[in-house]
């Protein structure tokens, strides 16, 4: 399956808290924070692991290793910066790849302005990290990038996503793996997600 809705009551309980018109600045910040971490969870069930044999303290011991395949965070510039944080502190080691896009006014395309990836990126699972998958039209030049850079693995991780952005996604690139929080009812006229959570940029940045 390419689309995982994150069935977990923290999760539904932090949403509904960012979800409060007047969140604050730090909180909003907190609790993608600490969703990002519990999707984080989520998206990493399916790595496998390898055993290993190590001293212990009492002698030899069989352990467990992830095997294999290493990871990058990719976030999305701005917001996804703001889920950063909550998955390195799951996977520390990992290599963060930033890919940045700002909309052609006229064509209403996205365009990039930064991208600077890791090493190896044909060797590696690539997380994207963005808040709100909302028309799907920076997520999709997002994978369009990672694929071009030999990716292979690509797995996104959203708080909340539209019906018509995941569909504009699955369809285009079925092997991707998308992990949500929430998938709400639709976008505005604005191509805003409602009830949706806002402008998540300007809420983790405080700005606006
Ligand atoms: N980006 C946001 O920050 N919010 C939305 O609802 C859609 C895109």
């Amino acid at each position: 399956m390419s689309v995982h809705i994150a069935d977990h009551p923290l999760i539904k309980h932090k949403l509904g808290l960012m979800r409060v018109k007047d969140v604050t600045t730090k909180d909003f910040r907190d609790l993608a924070s600490e969703v990002a971490r519990l999707l984080t969870y989520e998206a990493t069930k399916d790595l496998e692991t390898q055993k290993k044999v190590i001293d212990g303290w009492a002698g030899p011991v069989e352990v467990q290793e992830i095997k294999g395949k290493k990871i990058t965070i990719v976030p999305i510039l701005r917001a996804g910066l703001g889920m950063l944080d909550g998955v390195l502190d799951m996977i520390p080691t990992a290599k963060v790849s930033v890919v940045g896009y700002y909309r052609n006014e006229t064509t209403l395309q996205p365009v990039e302005y930064y991208v600077k990836m890791t090493s190896e990126m044909d060797k590696r699972i690539a997380l994207i990290l963005d808040p709100m998958l909302a028309t799907g039209g920076t997520l999709l030049a997002t994978i369009e990038t990672l694929k071009r850079a030999g990716c292979q693995a690509i797995k996104g991780l959203f708080l909340v996503a539209a019906p018509e952005g995941l569909k504009r996604i699955t369809e285009a690139h079925p092997d991707v793996e998308i992990y949500v929080a929430s998938v709400d009812e639709r976008l505005n006229d604005i191509g805003y997600i409602l009830p949706g959570l806002g402008d998540a940029g300007d809420k983790i940045f405080g700005t606006k």
